[in-house]
């Protein structure tokens, strides 16, 4: 027999498990002559005509043909990565990838954690109100406005020196816009092309762009500090722009001739470094903890509330309620949480005003209905479980001595459910602490949102999001102790022992 033959199959699959895994790490680190040669170029495909998916699912995009036209010029072979826009300087820092190319300004700020190629766009910021906005024509009359813009964007960053305004930040300017279009807010900072391309070609119904544009901005394409590139990507630009390649480009998108670029954006006279404010990362935090605490509670207590209807329902004789209860526990169970909340913040208010009802949500209650309904769900499971575990003898016992059926569940069957139902339950209870960070997708400023929110200005990605992380932990230890205590608190042995003392 073989030696392989003679080792048990648990050791086989270990042997195997370690050559999956040697396989992977050689393609984690690809040897230098391959890295020399390709260029990996980081994006975020939400942003046209820049960059987008196209139906095939190929990247297309003015961003996109420009570079691809720059790798060719400068002999190197572009690979493009979807990032997140407000993940793209961070991924730099950390190269994990090479450049980005997402339509992003050059500004002062931006040019001390990393490098910018040479200006390749002329853009800036324009305004976006619902049409026939009579109230806000220019961006004084902003004040105390509702505003939606995009993550870590120039126009987050204008937002917010807006006195009194409601910002809600998103992580696409698709998603802004999309705000405003559902009435949410009442305007959009974003970069003009974008805006323009959105009404004209993504036939966005029911908004303008008001007034002149409110910036002067330059793109460039970003690298890291120090990056070898950037010699050979200028030189590339340059050449595009004498050959007419770049025009061409220009052309293609715009429909128009391209203005006229400067050699370095006019942004990066007089840049200076700002110190990390870690007062202002402590009280962002500790405001984010506040607003997840009251996140978690109000869904857990409705969640509870509906959780225990439905196991109710889930044992019960009728038959189509079951049904219905069961269809119920297996969508919320099934989907994803990420799925439910668009469906719900996104779809709902949309389907029903397309049924001629004026509903609109706000973001909080829209949150708890997501996360109540999702642990609903799994309570449900969780309670019926516990009640089912509880021996039928116990039931006929109790109606022995002559209890009725709700008699029996309150003071027989139900504690001792509970104490079965304790350690899922503190599972579900940590699950739903940390689940609540998907609710930053609707914008939603809690803890998760808030470390995002001061990485988008600091570019301090490590530091800001073990502090996240750290938080979270201390949040979740907190609830694991409470249920152990619970735990024993309710162990029957404890009391008997305290009895006899
Ligand atoms: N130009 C703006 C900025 O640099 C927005 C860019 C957003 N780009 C994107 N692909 N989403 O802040």
């Amino acid at each position: 027999m073989s030696k392989f033959r003679r080792l048990g199959w648990l050791n086989r699959l270990a042997l195997g498990l370690l050559g999956v895994l040697f396989v992977v790490l050689i393609g984690v680190f690809p040897s230098n002559s391959q890295e020399a040669q390709t260029l990996r170029v980081g994006t975020e495909p939400a942003f046209p005509p820049f960059e987008m998916k196209a139906e095939t699912g190929e990247l297309e995009g003015f961003d996109i043909d420009l570079m691809n036209a720059i790798g060719k010029e400068a002999g190197l072979k572009v690979e493009f990565l979807s990032l997140p826009f407000d993940g793209l300087i961070p991924a730099l820092q950390a190269n994990t990838i090479d450049a980005a190319i997402s339509g992003m300004t050059i500004t002062a700020e931006r040019a001390q954690t990393i490098a910018f190629s040479r200006p390749y766009f002329k853009a800036g910021l324009a305004l976006a109100v619902k049409e026939g906005n009579q109230e806000i024509k220019s961006f004084d009359d902003l004040k105390n406005k509702r505003i939606a813009v995009q993550i870590g964007t120039t126009g987050a960053g204008e937002a917010g020196k807006i006195e009194g305004a409601q910002v809600s930040q998103f992580d696409s300017a698709p998603l802004a816009l999309q705000e405003l279009a559902n009435g949410r807010v009442d305007a959009v900072i974003n970069d003009a092309p974008v805006t323009l391309y959105a009404i004209k070609q993504a036939q966005l119904q029911g908004i303008e762009v008001v007034g002149q544009l409110l910036t002067e901005e330059y793109f460039g394409i970003a690298l890291p500090k120090n990056s070898p590139n950037i010699e050979k990507i200028n030189g590339a630009i340059a050449t595009l722009l004498e050959n007419g390649t770049y025009n061409a480009i220009y052309e293609k998108w715009f429909g128009t001739a391209p203005p006229e670029l400067p050699l370095a954006a006019p942004a990066l006279e007089g840049a200076t470094a700002q110190p990390f404010d870690y007062g202002k990362l402590f009280s962002n935090l500790l405001v984010g903890a506040l607003v997840t605490l009251a996140l978690t509670a109000c869904s857990i207590f409705f969640g509870m509330i509906g959780g225990t209807l439905v196991a109710i329902a889930l044992i019960s004789p009728y038959t189509p309620l079951r049904w219905l209860c069961r269809a119920y526990v297996e969508f919320f169970r099934g989907t994803p949480m990420l799925v439910q909340i668009f469906m719900i913040y996104f779809g709902l208010p949309a389907l029903l005003q397309g049924l001629g009802l004026n509903f609109n949500f706000e973001r909080f209650p829209a949150a708890v209905l997501a996360l109540s309904l999702n642990s609903a769900a799994y309570l449900a499971e969780i309670i019926r479980g516990g009640i089912q575990a509880v021996e039928r003898g116990q039931w006929e016992a109790s109606e022995s001595l002559g209890m009725g059926s709700v008699e029996t569940m309150r003071y027989v069957i139900f504690p001792q459910a509970l104490r079965q139902m304790l350690p899922p339950l503190s599972n579900e209870f940590i699950t739903l602490i940390k689940d609540t960070s998907l609710v930053a997708v609707i914008g939603f400023e809690e803890l998760f949102r808030q470390g995002q929110l001061v990485v988008a200005t600091t570019y301090r990605a490590f530091e800001v999001y073990a502090a996240v992380a750290l938080v979270y932990l201390v949040l979740t230890s907190v609830s694991a102790t409470g249920f152990r205590w619970l735990e024993s608190y309710m162990n029957p042995l404890r009391k008997m022992s305290k009895a006899k003392a």
